[in-house]
């Protein structure tokens, strides 16, 4: 691996590359990893080494806890609500004027194409900062009309109170560096907690990068520690952590399950927003048009590396050929590159490890008997670049049908009947997304109502708000994020009673 030569990027974005080490954000201070040891972020585009980054583990994540724990107490727990809206709102325009610089880091630290991370993960994370910057003077208890069986008559006061939970951990993935991180950090701010936030190990910098503007914006020292490092280093003290009162976890079904099992030693509250093998289903009188934008932006988007990819596409029999013939065509015609370049509309895999999990359930398609129409193989020359890939004549039973593949392959299928693509569709053990194309508005909601997801589109794909709810059913997960909804994920109600007797 070559260390790379600053691409042409904004001065700010230049300033934080030329950075030697990339050090935790502890208590509002840069410091070395406790064990000294460092690990390479990697720009999946040309495989080149981006920087050096300090690796956390369970001392670090002490250290991280005791500040957080520290902070909540501290200026951070005295402010009134209006003084946190205000600074959760400094947060959101900092974050806007730097959009592009931010939108630049992402795309060199995970691949994504820059067109993506400009429309997308920047505007959506400042949205949040935005949106939750609104919440803090509207988190508001209830009174209740109590009436106590065994004191017939007796007169009480009765009001609840939400307070921030404590120390919140967030372990997050990949696929959204920046965008995962406010979308944890915002809700987390909004309702008083102070954090321990783990980036993912392939993807840290813009998290550590965002930790120092919410500084600059007002956010005391201690309220919001970063700590990169390594899934069964730090990401595992800090679901095991005794002064860690709630996780947040955003990643694979697997190590969800790893966490909820650690989280069971001080009964930390979970929430766990985990994998999917979303169905996208096209009645034949559907806009056509229409639908085959909604299965690429369903399958394509990020690379395929999304939690919601439209990844079984059902399309009713009659618009079968006709479809299929269409989205293999279009899909070869993806340009594909460095996502540096605004033209690029699909860029690299995050690592080579993902590359080659994606190729080999690629493989595993091509050998059950699936039909290619389409890519099937990497790209030769630097980068992890897989190229857009279309199954047709997909049976349920193979594996590409059933496993989450996280990369630019899309399985297509025919189907005869509503009850049976209903079935078909929720024969899976995640329920993530759904989504239905149809211009029958009944059949629309009536599929809505049948499918077993947390999130159901109707003639779209993709969309998602601050302000909507966000999460699954099944093994996809629990809990939602985004909306009113995270409020609940990071408050606990207290109930007083008042004797008026
Ligand atoms: P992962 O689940 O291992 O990583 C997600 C986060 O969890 C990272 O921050 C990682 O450091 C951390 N982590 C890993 N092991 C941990 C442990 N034992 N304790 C605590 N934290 C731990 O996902 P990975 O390996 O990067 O990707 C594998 C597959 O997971 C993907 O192919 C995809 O299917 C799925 N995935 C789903 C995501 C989603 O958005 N739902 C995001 C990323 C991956
Ligand atoms: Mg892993």
């Amino acid at each position: 691996m070559t260390t790379a030569s600053l691409p042409d990027v904004h001065p700010l974005l230049k300033e934080f590359l030329a950075r030697k080490v990339h050090k935790l954000l502890i208590d509002g201070k840069p410091v070395d990893a406790a064990s000294g040891k460092t690990f390479e972020t990697v720009n999946p585009a040309t495989g080149e080494a981006l920087g050096a980054v300090a690796a956390g583990d369970a001392a670090d994540v002490d250290a991280a806890v005791a500040a957080a724990r520290k902070a909540l107490e501290g200026p951070w727990g005295k402010m009134t609500p209006a003084e946190r809206e205000k600074v959760l709102h400094k947060v959101a325009d900092l974050l806007e004027a730097r959009a592009e610089a931010f939108a630049q880091l992402d795309t060199l630290d995970n691949g994504k194409p820059i067109r993506e991370a400009k429309s997308g993960d920047l505007p959506l994370s400042v949205a949040l900062f935005r949106y939750y910057g609104g919440w803090p003077t509207k988190i508001t208890g209830d009174t209740t009309p109590v009436s106590v069986p065994y004191y017939p008559g007796a007169k009480f006061l009765q009001y609840t109170v939400r307070e921030p939970i404590g120390v919140v951990g967030a372990i997050i993935p990949w696929n959204f560096p920046l965008l995962m991180a406010a979308e944890r950090l915002a809700p987390i701010l909004a309702c008083g907690n102070t954090v321990v936030l783990k980036p993912a190990e392939q993807t840290p910098l813009s998290a550590l990068w965002l930790g120092e503007l919410l500084l600059e914006a007002g956010v005391p020292a201690g309220v919001v520690n970063v700590v990169p490092g390594l899934g069964p280093t730090a990401g595992a003290a800090i679901a095991k952590h005794m002064g860690i009162d709630k996780v947040t976890f955003t990643g694979s079904t697997e190590v969800g399950r790893e966490i909820v099992k650690a989280s069971a030693g001080n009964m930390k509250r979970v929430t766990m927003e985990l994998g999917g093998k979303s169905p996208n289903i096209i009645f034949a009188d559907a806009d056509m048009e229409a639908a085959a934008r909604g299965i690429f932006a369903g399958i394509f988007y990020n690379q395929g590396q999304t939690c919601s990819a439209g990844s079984r596409v059902f399309i009713e029999r009659p618009a079968y050929d006709k479809l299929v013939a269409a989205v293999a065509d279009r899909a070869g015609k993806i340009k594909q590159g460095n996502g540096l370049d605004p033209k690029i509309a699909m860029g690299p895999l995050v690592s080579k490890e993902q590359r080659d999990r994606v190729l080999s359930l690629v493989e595993k398609g091509k050998s059950e008997g699936a039909k290619l129409l389409a890519g099937g193989a990497a790209q030769p020359g630097a980068g992890w670049f897989i190229q857009p890939t279309v199954f047709g004549d997909v049976k349920d039973d193979m594996t590409i049908a059933r496993e989450e593949i996280f990369g630019p392959v899309v399985c297509l299928f025919p189907f005869d009947s509503v009850d049976e693509v209903i079935d078909r569709a929720n024969s899976t053990d995640y329920g993530l997304v759904a989504a239905v194309w149809t211009k029958d508005i009944k059949k629309a909601h009536l599929a809505a109502n049948r499918l077993k997801a947390g999130v159901v589109w109707i003639n779209c794909y993709q969309f998602v708000d601050a302000a909507a709810p966000w999460g699954g059913v099944k093994q996809s997960g629990y809990g939602r994020e985004k909306g009113p909804y995270a409020i609940e994920n990071y408050t606990s109600v207290k109930s007083v009673w008042v004797d008026l007797n």
